[in-house]
């Protein structure tokens, strides 16, 4: 699937799971292109998580200085994971798969990286969606 139909599927309020199999809509759950996020309300460490388009996702500030966002759901079977401090991982509740800080998967069954949503600083904001 290409990286742009993800992304409109994940507009869309779509979750994946296996990678590229669709498991779920909410067609009817409102579609925003953009959601802002103040910079002050992200933790110094971990990250803050939003809704955005109906997907849960985590907004962080990356090494860089920039800021990193991914969608919760795990690319396995479509569960939501949730970031752990004494992992240093995002931690499947389901088959015990977790992922790095920078979405790749540390431990199986996940194979596929969480998806990354665009984010990008503008002043004291960050701004989800391309
Ligand atoms: Fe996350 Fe299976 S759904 S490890």
């Amino acid at each position: 699937m290409s990286s742009s139909r993800r992304d409109f599927l994940l507009g869309a309020g779509c979750l994946f799971a296996a990678g590229t199999r669709l498991t779920a809509c909410t067609p009817s759950a409102p579609r925003v292109q953009f959601l802002e996020v103040r910079l002050a309300e992200l933790p110094a460490q971990g990250g803050k998580v939003v809704s955005f388009n109906g997907v849960p996702v985590d907004v962080r500030r990356g090494p860089d200085g920039g800021v990193v966002a991914f969608s919760l759901i795990c690319t396995h079977q479509g569960c939501t994971v949730a970031w752990s401090e004494k992992d240093l991982a995002f931690v499947c509740p389901c088959h015990g798969g977790s992922y790095s800080a920078d979405g790749n998967p540390l431990r199986q069954p996940p194979v596929r990286p969480l998806f990354r949503v665009p984010a990008r600083l503008d002043g004291d904001r960050v701004i989800l969606g391309s």
